[in-house]
């Protein structure tokens, strides 16, 4: 195995754990927490599981960013694909959305849970949900460019 394929599958662990982790708590955790759960309890539950998964997402940014520039520099960056070309614009796309996820509707649900002011920290989770959607959505659509080639 070479140093190469060893930044491939860290890359590609990082955005498993990023993409999966987004379908399971849009998917799952969600839905789970509306159907047994009151607003006092179930906002906390998403903001603390939430900020743990935010955690978790600026660390596999981290590698996502070191392992694919590291292979894009070893491999060339004057004759990249076309399919690369998406994959850092469309993941660039989703860096920026999330990092104005954190820092703007998830850093506000935190003030109103504090305040237990429970439908304004619902307005941020929405959005919070929204962001998340589209960047779930940007995500997989990176991995059937990648998967499928060029169009
Ligand atoms: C924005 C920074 C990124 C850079 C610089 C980058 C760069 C790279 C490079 C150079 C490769 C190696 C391709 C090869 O040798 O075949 C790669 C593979 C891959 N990347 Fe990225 N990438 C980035 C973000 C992302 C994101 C956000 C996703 C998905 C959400 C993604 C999904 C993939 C996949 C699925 C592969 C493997 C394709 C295969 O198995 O052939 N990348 N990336």
């Amino acid at each position: 195995m070479t140093l190469y394929k060893v930044f491939l599958l860290v890359h590609l662990i990082a955005i498993v754990v990023w993409v999966g982790g987004m379908f399971f708590a849009l998917f799952c955790l969600r839905p789970a927490a509306i159907a047994v759960l009151p607003p006092a309890q179930r906002i906390p539950l998403m903001h603390a599981a939430l900020g743990r998964f935010f955690k978790i997402v600026v660390v596999a940014i981290l590698l996502v960013l070191a392992t694919g520039v590291t292979m894009a520099i070893v491999s060339g960056t004057k004759s990249m694909p076309v399919t690369w070309l998406w994959m850092i614009g469309l993941g660039a796309a989703m860096m920026t959305i999330f990092f104005h996820i954190r820092a703007a509707p998830f850093a506000r649900m935190g003030k109103c849970a504090d305040a237990q002011d429970w439908p304004a920290a619902a307005r941020h989770l929405e959005q919070i949900r929204l962001g998340v959607m589209l960047n779930l959505a940007i995500g997989l659509s990176i991995i059937a460019v990648m998967k499928l080639g060029q169009f």
